[in-house]
């Protein structure tokens, strides 16, 4: 069995800065888009909590928080640091030529 990949485009690399998160929309699926010491990092989007997007939260290093009631999810590895909620789906990133891909078929593959 050969796993599938799917990479979609997301935006341009330029547009996203360091501390501000960016949330996509790809048909039911929603990224956030994170750049933290110039690696890009992309999870979902949506608290695994109630609906608030993280896209939306603060981002302390490694480390976004939701706006609603302060969930902390590590966005290399999705893991919940603050509450006890699930661990939030991450995404494999590429930058080919200037441009941001991610792979949404291969969550928490990387
Ligand atoms: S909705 Fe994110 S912590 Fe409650």
């Amino acid at each position: 069995m050969t796993a599938t990949t799917t990479w979609q485009h997301l935006c341009a690399a330029a547009k996203l800065s360091e501390g501000e998160p960016l949330g996509f929309k790809l048909g039911e699926l929603r990224i956030g888009l994170y750049k933290v010491d110039d690696e890009i990092f992309a999870t979902d989007d949506v608290c695994p909590h109630a609906f608030a997007l993280l896209s939306t939260g603060f981002i302390e290093g490694h480390v976004v928080e939701c706006p609603l009631h302060g969930a902390m999810f590590d966005v290399r590895n999705g893991e919940c640091r603050a509450g006890d909620y699930d661990d939030i789906r991450v995404f494999q990133v590429e930058v080919r030529d200037g441009e941001v891909y991610v792979n949404i078929d291969d969550a928490n593959a990387g």
